[in-house]
């Protein structure tokens, strides 16, 4: 759980929690837990970014959103930075805040597949299907927008990414605020946060809320398919799996059309900071040593067979990953970020089976290596 007092500073002109607070509704526990000198936004004192995501704290987010603020919250893959769709004001605050390229677009979180009509302009019978299976939950389609979806969500794309999440903080989140953009709540490129301390280290002082809602059950992003062409293509693989989505479709996905922008495909996405090589059993300990014999400081990530297997090795750190993709997908990035605060000088990740159940935490670990080798 992060800290419910890590700000600090004055309010700015943004409108603040203060205010938030005081127009909803608080009652029982959670409006016993803050304090009113807590709540006090004055110059020099701290101020509560990352609360409980209890009814009232939903309920004064939502009131944030509303106003145009941008709220951490949480969903059942990551933390998303959440602001009103509708708000380019607030939009834009969410890219300034990533540090993420205007012309890269953002997903449009809905409460329900009822509000789909209200953002996309045509629903072929393939996203129906896949939103009956899949929605709530880690899926986002891209379909053609509504005329009213702005510029600054889709970069100016004629399409818009769409997605319910299933988690309960969102979905409340969502009825009380509306439709929300919300990328993952990190600095673009970084690693995804899965835990509201995750957020809170990497954003903290730029948001107006954070709640806090546990940390993510899935732990990978949404898998993205697009549904523009004649086929439905996978963009990004996620949380809902290939195999899942064909089984429902009843064909096989189309390759990714090109000329789509997408940052979640960007080769060098998802980096840790310390370099990342991702290698195969047998020579993961024989890199390990070499390494440590050059005075490197290094950490394995290594299936706990071959941890068995291997031999003693003064200087490696050893990191026992779970055999199975859904407890991998659900701790790699929470993994990564402790391993990144460690000072390695090299994380050695063993490369993950080559089996489609495993491609969206294969296709992340990619990515974090992609340009950071040592040399
Ligand atoms: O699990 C998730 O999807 C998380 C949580 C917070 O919901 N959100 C997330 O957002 O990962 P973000 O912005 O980090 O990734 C959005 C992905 C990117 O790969 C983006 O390029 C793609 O969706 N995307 C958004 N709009 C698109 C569009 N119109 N066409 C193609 N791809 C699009
Ligand atoms: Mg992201």
């Amino acid at each position: 759980m992060c800290t419910a007092l890590a700000k600090s500073g004055t309010a700015g002109s943004r409108p603040r929690l203060l205010e938030w607070s005081l127009t909803s509704t608080m009652t029982g526990p959670t409006a016993a837990t803050l304090r009113p000198e807590l709540l006090m936004n004055l110059p020099g004192t701290r101020s509560p970014v990352c609360l409980p995501a209890t009814a009232a704290n939903i309920a004064a987010a939502a009131a944030c959103l509303r106003q145009g603020g941008v709220v951490g919250f949480p969903t059942e893959t990551v933390y998303g930075l959440g602001a009103a769709a509708t708000n380019i004001e607030a939009v834009q605050r969410v890219f300034a805040i990533k540090g993420r390229p205007p012309e890269h677009p953002l997903i449009v979180h809905l409460a329900s597949r009822d509000w789909l009509a209200d953002w996309a302009r045509t629903i072929p019978d393939s996203a129906v299907l896949l939103a009956e299976h899949f929605w709530p939950g880690p899926l986002t389609l891209v379909l053609p927008r509504q005329p009213h979806v702005p510029d600054a969500v889709t970069g100016g794309q004629a399409s818009v990414a769409l997605r319910v999440p299933a988690h309960p903080v969102a979905l409340q989140l969502l009825e009380a605020a509306g439709a929300l953009v919300a990328p993952s709540a990190n600095r673009f490129g970084r690693i995804s946060p899965t835990t509201a301390e995750h957020v809170q280290d990497e954003l903290g002082d730029a948001l107006d809320m954070l709640l806090d809602g546990g940390p993510c059950e899935i732990g990978v992003e949404s898998t993205v398919i697009s549904l523009l062409g004649d086929a439905p293509a996978l963009l990004r693989p996620g949380g809902i799996s290939v195999a899942q989505l064909e089984a429902v479709l009843g064909r096989p996905l189309a390759a990714a059309p090109q000329g789509v922008r997408a940052p979640g495909r960007l080769p060098a996405h998802y980096a840790p900071a310390t370099p990342l090589e991702v290698l195969p059993s047998a020579q993961l300990a024989q890199r390990a040593t070499a390494l440590a014999h050059a005075g490197q400081r290094v950490s394995l990530l290594v299936f706990a067979a071959s941890d068995a297997g291997m031999p003693t090795m003064p200087g490696v750190h050893r990191e026992i990953m779970p055999g199975d993709a859904i407890s991998y997908a659900r701790i790699l990035y929470a993994t990564l970020r402790r391993l990144d605060a460690q000072g390695f000088a090299a994380l050695l990740v063993e490369a993950t089976p080559d089996n489609p159940a495993w491609l969206a935490i294969s296709d992340r670990l990619a990515r974090a290596a992609f340009g950071t080798l040592p040399t």
